[in-house]
């Protein structure tokens, strides 16, 4: 057993592809979990996959139907980890949603849902966890990024402005907080094939030759990065490279990219 044994964990997007793979794992961990998502249906369907494919008891997970960008939403998940488990030792932000569009193209309605979704609530989630984890003297937040928060991608520009975002306030908090205990983390996949990803998306990572992880492996990383107590992770390889290269040389990734640009384009 590893240092996640009995964490009790808030986990948003439990639902989607990466989350649910992170519920399976994290519960072989010996972890306790509070699965957020908005749609009830999807989180019993999820919670009756984990309790048929692991040891994990009822007790060991707590469904939570809630909405992270309503403040009702958020006090919801506190208030039901407490009455649940007594308490949250660790938040995983993962939930998000993205376009795949010209910038042009997107409504100011959408802007603010990406911004609101995968930045403005994490934040605001975390103002309503830290004061327990501050005053139990522990705790552990986990901020899931993006490849595209530190490389600006074409067609992806209000997602890759979220999570450049997300991943600044990751860095700021975690100085903030230097004096507590509690630790904050960015872990940044590269692209995963889950239905974040449109048809139009793969297509377009087909024509450009975009890696895409699976799933299941991509969560082992995350897990593995929490486990090390990874501050900043980028996950797969060259994009991790790209990444140091494009904070010294934007330029050179500018030119780099300006080909495949045109190519995704056509996918837009
Ligand atoms: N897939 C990729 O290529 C990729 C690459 C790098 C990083 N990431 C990041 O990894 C994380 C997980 O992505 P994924 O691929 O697993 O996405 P996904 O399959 O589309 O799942 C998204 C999850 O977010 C939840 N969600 C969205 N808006 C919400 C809201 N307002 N309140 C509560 N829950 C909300 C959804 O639940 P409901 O709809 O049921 O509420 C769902 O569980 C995201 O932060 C994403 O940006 C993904």
């Amino acid at each position: 057993m590893t240092i996640l044994k009995e964490q009790r964990i808030i986990l948003t997007g439990a639902t989607g592809g990466i989350g649910a793979e992170l519920s399976k794992q994290l519960l072989s961990h010996g972890c306790q979990l509070g699965l957020v998502g908005r749609s009830a249906e999807k989180l019993q369907k999820l919670s009756e996959q984990l309790l048929a494919d692991s040891a994990a008891q009822q007790r060991d997970v707590c469904l939570i139907c809630a909405d992270i960008a309503a403040a009702e939403g958020r006090q919801q998940i506190v208030g039901d980890m407490k009455q649940h488990f007594d308490g949250h030792d660790m938040l995983i932000n993962a939930a998000g949603i993205m376009d795949f569009t010209s910038f042009l193209d997107q409504s100011d309605e959408r802007i603010e849902a990406v911004l609101k979704t995968n930045v403005i609530a994490p934040m605001q989630l975390c103002k309503q966890v830290l004061p327990y984890m501050i005053q139990q003297d522990k705790g552990h937040i986990v901020n899931i990024g993006s490849t595209f928060g530190t490389i600006g991608f074409a067609w992806f520009t209000s997602y890759s402005t979220s999570k450049f975002a997300l991943r600044g306030f990751s860095q700021a908090l975690r100085r903030e907080l230097a004096e507590t205990a509690v630790k904050i983390s960015y872990i940044a996949p590269r692209a995963v094939k889950t239905s974040l990803n449109s048809s139009a998306v793969y297509e377009m990572g087909k024509a450009v030759k975009m890696n895409m992880d699976d799933a299941d492996k991509v969560a082992a990383q995350i897990i593995q990065a929490i486990i090390k107590d990874k501050k900043e992770k980028y996950l797969g390889f060259p994009e991790s490279l790209f990444v140091k290269i494009n904070s010294i040389f934007p330029g050179i990734v500018d030119m780099a990219t300006r080909s495949q640009n045109k190519i995704a384009k056509k996918f837009v």
